[in-house]
């Protein structure tokens, strides 16, 4: 009935990522300041609002949806919120999904299948529990494990996000990727990206390609590269010996942007076009003015007009690396 969401470079939206809850029982250093300021409850949207909001986007064409945050499991009441979406899969939705960093899987594992979820990504840069501290600043990574060991338990497929990053895990990443083989979970590398508060710290000095990621590697097994399409920007190989997967997400140095089918909202309805630009159309408004969606989703079509070719995060340019102000946890990556 409705016709689909097709952005001014000819990409149809057909994936959305929602923030949830822009709170975290983390702090990690690339996503998040260390003293944060919460916000107040009534600037969040309710479920209600959530559940409406994401129901106007599927009516739109989005058939993937993957809850973000801050930490979606930190939210209370989250999983009723997964009910809800739930009942899209096979109506609209193909996939339902969340990425975490974990450390709440132990409990909710069994209910998000129940929902219908059937893949998780879980963020986890590092196998040593004092660096896990470090870059988290509070996260213990054991328990992070065990929720990943109730996630398997529970019949879900997990992904392992690792931010590739220069002097902290670039000596794990063969490691990393054994640990990844062993336990059947594909693994994802990523390069750092420019975002939030780089006024105190050098996100520069950490940066790692991850082209040296795979050449690291290839020195360890034979990588073939592989058609798997996730829906996400991860290009994947197979390492030969082990047959593992891996995938890699590379911002700054490979552009996949023209392949780009996403859009974000985050927990106080602002959509965001692009992961790295600032341009936003707030859905609250509309949601909360009129319990007709025709304005919501009018605005959603304008703002879907304006979205952007791409990102500018560039390390080389220098003073602002076409950096975005917002911490990535606002976005949810
Ligand atoms: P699947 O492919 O379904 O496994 O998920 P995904 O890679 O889309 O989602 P995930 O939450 O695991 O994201 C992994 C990383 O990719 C995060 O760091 C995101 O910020 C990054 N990412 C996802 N989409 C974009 C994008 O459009 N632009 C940029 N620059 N980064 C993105
Ligand atoms: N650059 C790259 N990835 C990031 N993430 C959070 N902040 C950044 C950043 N600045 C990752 C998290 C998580 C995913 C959603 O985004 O580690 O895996
Ligand atoms: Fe929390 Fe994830 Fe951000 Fe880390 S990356 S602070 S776990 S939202």
């Amino acid at each position: 009935p409705c016709a689909p969401l097709i952005d001014p470079f000819a990409r149809p939206i057909t994936y959305l990522r929602v923030s949830v809850t822009d709170r975290c029982d983390f702090r990690c250093v690339y996503c998040m300041a260390e003293e944060m300021t919460f916000l107040p409850k009534q600037e969040v949207l309710s479920l209600e609002e959530l559940t409406r909001l994401c129901n106007a986007f599927t009516d739109l064409g989005v058939r993937k949806l993957r809850i973000t945050g801050g930490e979606p499991l930190v939210r209370r009441d989250i999983l009723q919120f997964f009910q809800n979406m739930g009942k899209r899969l096979g109506d609209g939705l193909d996939e339902l999904t969340l990425t975490t960093n974990g450390s709440q899987l132990r409990r909710h594992a069994r209910a998000l299948a129940d929902c219908g979820v059937k893949r998780v990504n879980v963020s986890v840069d590092t196998l040593d529990e004092r660096k896990f501290l470090e870059i988290t600043r509070r996260g213990r990574l054991a328990q992070v494990l065990d929720g990943i060991d109730a996630a398997q338990e529970a019949g879900l497929s997990v992904k392992i996000n690792a931010v590739a990053l220069k002097g902290v895990n670039d000596h794990e990443i063969v490691p990393m990727a054994e640990w990844c083989a062993a336990r059947g979970m594909d693994l994802t590398f990523i390069e750092v990206m420019p975002m939030g508060d780089l006024g105190n710290e050098d996100r520069l000095d950490q940066y790692l390609p991850v082209s040296e990621v795979r050449e690291t590697l290839a020195r360890r097994w034979t990588l073939e590269d592989i058609p798997l399409r996730t829906g996400g920007p991860a290009r994947y190989v197979r390492a030969k010996e082990t047959g593992a997967r891996i995938g890699f997400i590379t911002p700054l140095t490979h552009n996949f942007c023209e392949g780009c089918n996403r859009v974000r909202v985050t927990c106080t309805g602002m959509l965001y076009m692009c992961l790295g630009q600032d341009d936003s159309a707030d859905l609250r408004a509309p949601l909360r003015a009129s319990e007709s969606d025709e304005p919501l989703v009018e605005t959603i079509r304008g703002a879907i007009a304006r979205k952007p070719k791409g990102h500018d995060f560039d390390y080389s340019r220098q003073g602002d690396f076409g950096s975005v102000g917002r911490h990535m946890s606002v976005t949810g990556g």
